[in-house]
């Protein structure tokens, strides 16, 4: 028995330094946009440009923190990269500030400005735009399970007004690597936020994988950013490890949390790439630039007339393994045989 889950890990952070082989290159799904767009396809940018007017695009964001600002960064770099900059797309970009109340009520001023296309970064973003919305088209950005934050049924052919991009994670390659780092650690807790069914997806995921693995976890959950670092304090002395998904509000805390774990000499694995730069100590996710990138090629190719229902939900499968080289050294950790690794420092606070 104890052999085969060996084996298993073995395989599973095969295949992430596999996966991780890939790094930098495109994903899997990226076409090129709209290449094949018939002309005859109504383009509602180049109509409105003839009129004088410009494409309307509502930008929400859920909250500022680093990976959510990286993909608005690189959808608006991208958008004016695809030949829709200033000159023919208006980008109202607005910020959730973390309340869902906020978020209704951006909702509410896109649909009342009538704009003409709504982006929506991060699941509970999405939520608040879907509820406001069945006629505006949706396009959302990093969205870790569409399908169980109820925005689509089936993500290969939404039937409504919405679809995206999903930063969805491998769960199993996360603790591998995490078996690999430190082999005897047996008890992981678990925090994030409850509110947020992305994280909510993740989590079971994990507990599923922990239990058929012979290993245990505590759960702390928090409602927002100030009872994250009290979260993380409450572990201490109680688990071997801590592991937060791609939670949002956890990430909006996580130099703080991950200055208590690092005292506490517990490794804090996460679920994106940015929660490591801010003082996490690895994972294993996607390329959020990427993730940006192609969230705007999706929008050109409704700009030019493409139908929701022929766009189907986008996933990254070049996954990377990033570790924090500083945080690592601090728990006396040796890195050095983890192959395809992105070795990151802690980011200065902004
Ligand atoms: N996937 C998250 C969601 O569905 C959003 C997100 C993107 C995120 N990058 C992140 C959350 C980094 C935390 C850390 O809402």
């Amino acid at each position: 028995m104890m052999k085969n889950i060996k084996a298993l890990l073995t395989a599973s952070l095969l295949t992430v330094s596999l996966l991780a082989g890939c790094s930098g290159g495109a994903a899997s799904s990226q076409a090129p946009a709209s290449s094949e767009t018939p002309a005859a396809q109504s383009s509602a940018a180049a109509s409105a440009s003839e009129s004088g007017e410009t494409f309307t695009i509502g930008l929400a964001q859920l909250v500022e923190h680093p990976s959510l600002n990286t993909i608005r960064t690189s959808f608006t770099e991208e958008l004016e990269a695809l030949g829709y900059g200033a000159d023919k797309v208006t980008i109202d970009y607005k910020n959730g500030q973390g309340e869902q109340s906020t978020l209704n009520s951006i909702a509410q001023t896109f649909v009342g400005n009538q704009v003409d296309l709504i982006v929506a970064i991060a699941t509970p973003t999405a939520q608040a735009m879907a509820s406001a919305t069945t006629e505006i088209p949706i396009l959302f950005s990093a969205v870790t399970d569409p399908v169980g934050a109820r925005l689509v049924d089936d993500a290969n052919k939404p039937s409504g007004n919405i679809t995206g991009t999903s930063d969805s994670i491998p769960v199993e390659s996360i603790f591998a690597l995490a078996k690999e780092l430190r082999p005897d650690d047996k008890t992981f807790g678990l925090v994030y936020n409850l509110g947020e069914d992305n994280s909510v997806s993740v989590i079971k995921e994990t507990k599923a994988y922990l239990d058929a693995n012979g290993m245990k976890y505590t759960e702390v959950t928090v409602a927002n950013s100030s009872e994250v670092q009290q979260a993380v304090q409450s572990l201490v002395g109680r688990v071997d490890a801590i592991f937060s998904p791609i939670d949002n509000t956890v990430a909006k805390s996580m130099p703080l949390a991950a200055d208590i774990a690092l005292k506490a000499k517990i490794p804090f694995y996460t679920g994106a790439d940015s929660m490591v730069e801010d003082g996490g100590l690895a994972t294993v996710g996607i390329d959020y630039e990427e993730l940006g990138k192609k969230t705007a090629q999706m929008a050109v190719e409704i700009i030019e007339g493409k139908a929701i229902s022929e766009l189907p939900v986008a996933t990254m499968d070049n996954y990377r393994v990033v570790i924090n080289t500083e945080t690592a050294e601090a728990l006396g950790l040796d890195v050095s045989g983890i192959q395809n690794a992105d070795l990151v420092t802690t980011k200065a606070a902004a």
